[in-house]
């Protein structure tokens, strides 16, 4: 069943005015990068309408939080909410949609994996280029509605301009920041030997639990996404070691150092704004129908025009809005462009 996020979006407007345009999800063991920063706010799952608290160990203190990292203010979400919880899809993608709305243009979503390519050694970092989904069900499966679409686009779903960033930083450290296909699967048992090797064969280079119902979402509400994960463990077969979650924690808590000082450079680094922009012009007048209002369910820069001209304002447009409100009530019957 559908979760509205706006019960928890106006709560967030109300408390942050000025939302960061830059987001990042700390999955398993990536907590560590709160360590020192300067927490602007706090808002734990609990308070949050729709959000449930993590039942797994290393997402205890799941919250949104605004922080500045590298100097930059940034929103952080600690821990998620995953499907082998037993959440719906709805649950899993709220924290994405509730950013999307809340103003947010670049999302960076940070996992755990498992390593299935051969040269992939635990502790190696890699940013995803594409994802195999095996979780078995599509995450926008009960997202649609009479006014959103869930027949997104997913090429080039992982934003290279934020991966070549994230590769950069981490050369300036003096680690290598590799690329991969990232498996998802539901979980939340490990995968068999020879499930990693059909994997393999069908092209994935990690696999993980998480990630790509967010990453599907993200596009959907039309931000910019991006995914880092951490081989915590080689996949299934891969090594005679037994995989388990608490080790995956620990070898995390271990690069903590390491993820905080690439996050940091990241966030100080990175243009917020999207590459590639290109216009879209819309003719938001009294006969504009559901499905253009299906193509405006982001947070997007409006070129309007009003009396004084054209100008860029920053508009968020959750689905069914009523798009008169645009323009204070008055009649929009003129012509807008949409910058996506
Ligand atoms: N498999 C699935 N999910 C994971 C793994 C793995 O090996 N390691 C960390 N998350």
């Amino acid at each position: 069943m559908a979760v509205n996020p706006q019960a928890a979006v106006a709560l967030l407007q109300n408390a942050i005015p000025e939302m960061p345009s830059l987001g990042i999800v700390l999955g398993s063991g990536f907590q560590t990068i709160l360590e020192g920063l300067a927490v602007e706010s706090r808002f734990p799952f609990s308070g949050l309408p729709g959000f449930h608290l993590p039942t797994v160990p290393g997402h205890e203190q799941a919250a949104i939080l605004v922080a500045t990292v590298g100097g930059r203010r940034v929103v952080l979400i600690s821990g998620r909410m995953h499907y082998y919880e037993g959440h719906s899809m709805a649950t899993v993608t709220l924290p994405v949609r509730v950013l999307a709305r809340c103003g947010v243009r670049t999302l960076v979503l940070t996992n755990a994996a498992g390593g299935i390519r051969e040269d992939f050694r635990v502790g190696d970092l890699v940013c995803l280029t594409d994802h195999l989904n095996f979780i078995g069900v599509n995450p926008l499966r009960d997202s649609s509605s009479s006014t959103e679409v869930g027949f997104v686009d997913l090429c080039d779903l992982y934003s290279e301009r934020v991966n070549q960033r994230l590769t950069h930083c981490g050369r300036r450290h003096g680690f290598q920041v590799h690329r991969g296909v990232y498996v998802a699967v539901a979980g939340p048992s490990f995968e068999t030997p020879a499930e990693i090797r059909m994997f393999e064969r069908l092209g994935g280079d990690l696999i993980g639990m998480s990630t790509v119902p967010e990453a599907v979402a993200s596009r959907q509400c039309g931000l910019e996404v991006a995914a880092l994960a951490f081989i915590t463990n080689l996949a299934a077969g891969r090594s005679h070691r037994e995989i388990r979650h608490e080790e995956v924690l620990e070898v995390l808590s271990d690069a903590g150092d390491r993820l905080a000082k690439l996050i940091a450079d990241f966030c100080r680094e990175v243009e917020w704004r999207r590459p590639n922009s290109s216009l879209l012009t819309l003719n938001l007048g009294p006969e504009t129908t559901p499905d253009l209002l299906v193509k405006v369910d982001c947070v997007c820069p409006l070129l309007a025009k009003s009396k004084n001209g054209w100008s860029w304002r920053w508009f968020c447009l959750p689905v069914g809005y009523d798009w008169r409100e645009i323009f204070g009530g008055k009649r929009a019957d003129q012509v807008c462009r949409l910058k996506v």
